[in-house]
């Protein structure tokens, strides 16, 4: 086995949920920063990037985030919280940035890649974030989408719904990019989503459709913070050839 497949290999199968904390052991918090800024490589759709990573740190803004995780014990002992947050709501914003990286990666704007590129940032993006509120614009889609599928292979997603787990699945591969980054520094972490996201929204000051996709608790393990052994379904079940 190469090396850097051995020590992944190490981190996977010593990742484990914690969910109580040392309260004494030394924690290096920029180990946070770091990890924060490895989850951002993580692959998302279209690479517009529609998350951010709120770091509750003080003692007082614990307290309260720990009590909107249900006062779960993964949350009032950890060190540091990290909420993850979805962001559809950006996606103009995002889009701006993009069309401009795109100008700067290919400089021949009458290239087919640069047109290309611009076609997809500047008109296809939009038909695919844009909704209206009653999301008629992404029942038309389906609808469409329905039909020219019955012919040729077709994406399917395309109202509200759809972009809404569209970002949520992006920010969950940060969030695991975090996660496992965290492990590689030597500290713990768990995953929750056990939590009251709408008072958890109020608290960051998040507009309306910001989304709250989980909440990590992170710090060393104190001992007796692995509740049990690790139970995976077997793989025959999970995976398949075909
Ligand atoms: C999306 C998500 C939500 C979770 N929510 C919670 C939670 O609220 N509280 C908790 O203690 N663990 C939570 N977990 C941790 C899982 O229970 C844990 O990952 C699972 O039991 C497998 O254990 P392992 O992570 O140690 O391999 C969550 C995990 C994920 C991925």
């Amino acid at each position: 086995m190469k090396e850097a497949t051995k020590i992944f290999d190490r981190l996977v199968q010593e990742r484990r949920s914690v969910r109580i904390y040392d309260q004494e052991a030394p924690f290096d918090d920029e180990a946070v920063q770091r990890s924060i800024e490895r989850a951002v490589l993580a692959p998302n759709s279209s690479n517009m990037q529609l998350w951010e990573f709120y770091r509750v740190k003080s003692d007082e803004a614990k307290k309260q985030v720990a009590w909107m995780c249900m006062n779960q014990k993964a949350a009032k002992t950890a060190r540091e919280l990290v909420v993850v947050v979805a962001r559809r709501d950006l996606w103009r914003k995002r889009q701006k940035v993009l069309v401009q990286e795109m100008k700067r990666v290919y400089p021949d704007a009458k290239s087919k890649q640069a047109q290309r590129a611009m076609n997809y940032y500047r008109n296809l993006i939009p038909k695919y974030y844009w909704s209206d509120w009653f999301d008629l614009w992404g029942f038309l889609k389906k609808c469409i989408y329905f039909f020219v599928g019955l012919k040729r292979p077709m994406v399917r997603h395309g109202n509200r719904t759809d972009i809404r787990i569209s970002v949520h699945k992006s920010a969950a591969l940060a969030a695991q990019n975090f996660m496992m980054s965290m492990k590689a520094e030597g500290y713990d972490t768990c995953p929750m989503e056990g939590m009251d996201s709408l008072r958890i929204k109020r608290f960051l000051r998040l507009p309306r459709k910001a989304e709250i996709v989980m909440v990590i608790g992170c710090g060393p393990s104190a001992e007796g913070g692995i509740y049990s052994e690790r139970f995976r379904i077997p793989n025959e079940e999970v995976i398949f050839r075909v």
